[in-house]
């Protein structure tokens, strides 16, 4: 469908339509809206209730109890999920990451502590192996390289185990080949009909994950993600990508970071008619933190115009360390 071209000036004058707060907001093509965020979270198993994380000014990790704080408040705010993540104690990370399928483990435990007392939000959890193994890889190491297979069948443990704790999505964070396919044969095979994997389908080995690793514990990869994780080079990978997980049994798919990668959601968004998720990683707030800070650019006015490019490129949500900010501030006046 081809739109006829514009009138000539000054038959037609743009500015018309930007001349003033009531007619930008009336002719709008795109809005955040507090129901598209999905606020991560950190949770560690100290007695404080909150430290602070170095490298994400204004991200805690929080302990269990303080967790179940944050999901009322999230919950309060119109906040739909929360995505938990684990910074484990250095003693309980090995190489095979048994604590990821520890059925008494930190994030099946928080998840049935939000649960218990805040049932209506939704809780999406991670599932790969980084926070658990001592040398930060998402998969099993062996003689060096990373085994897909072998790890694959950790990833369905600790699907079936987090779900099995309250978790109501899956979000495969990996990059192994085939692991929607095993957790949903897994999942239907324990009755779990109803539990939602969102596929971190197209995720690039980026180095704006940066802080996240310091935000999880992990001291030094070693070697960096390039197996698992795609080249930044690469777009027709990406679509081929979420093609597989689809077929595989993904109700929802995510390009991730986000910003450096806003082609690609355009492209997956446009082409599979499945609800398409971006993540706006833990360098890309920093990023936005760091130059606030120094007064360089306006930092409520960064964030929006970041989110709503998400939404411009056709995301259907946005996971965002900026979540509560957004919520509890910049949409109280619409977008
Ligand atoms: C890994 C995982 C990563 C993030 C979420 N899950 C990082 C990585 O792949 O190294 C990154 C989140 C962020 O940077 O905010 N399983």
């Amino acid at each position: 469908m081809s739109s006829p071209l514009p009138a000539p000036f000054p038959l037609a004058r743009p500015r018309r339509l930007r001349q003033s707060p009531w007619v930008r907001e009336l002719v709008a093509e795109n809005r955040l809206h507090v129901s598209d965020l999905i606020w991560p979270i950190f949770i560690h198993d100290r007695d404080v209730a909150r430290e602070p994380i170095g490298s994400l000014v204004g991200v805690d990790r929080l302990s269990v109890a303080e967790a179940v704080k944050e999901a009322k408040l999230a919950k309060n705010l119109g906040i739909k999920v929360l995505a938990l993540f684990p910074h484990l104690r250095e003693d309980i990370r090995n190489a095979d990451a048994t604590a990821a399928i520890d059925p008494n483990g930190l994030i099946p435990t928080v998840c049935r502590a939000i649960k218990a007392e805040a049932p209506d939000i939704g809780l999406l959890v991670d599932v790969a192996l980084d926070p658990y193994t001592d040398h930060g890889h998402d998969g099993l190491l062996r003689e060096g390289r990373i085994v897909n297979d072998a790890t694959v069948e950790m990833l369905v443990e600790q699907a079936r185990v987090q779900v099995e704790a309250g978790a109501d999505i899956v979000a495969p964070s990996d990059m192994m080949d085939g692991r929607i396919l095993r957790i949903r044969q897994a999942l239907e095979a324990n009755g779990h009909h109803d539990t939602l994997i969102m596929s971190y389908a197209a995720k690039y080995a980026s180095a704006f994950y940066g802080p996240y690793r310091d935000a999880i514990g992990v001291k030094a990869l070693k070697g960096d993600k390039k197996t698992y994780q795609m080249d930044s080079s690469n777009s027709d990978e990406a679509l081929r990508e979420v093609a597989m997980d689809i077929q595989e049994g993904a109700d929802m798919v995510m390009v991730k970071p986000g910003l450096p990668y806003l082609d690609i959601v355009q492209r997956v968004s446009e082409t599979f008619q499945v609800p398409t998720f971006v993540y706006q990683i833990s360098g890309e707030y920093a990023m936005i933190k760091a130059a606030a800070e120094r007064g360089w650019v306006d930092h409520d006015r960064a964030v929006m115009e970041t989110l709503l490019a998400f939404k411009r490129a056709g995301a259907t949500g946005i996971l965002t360390y900026f979540a509560r900010h957004v919520a509890e501030t910049l949409l109280e006046g619409g977008r």
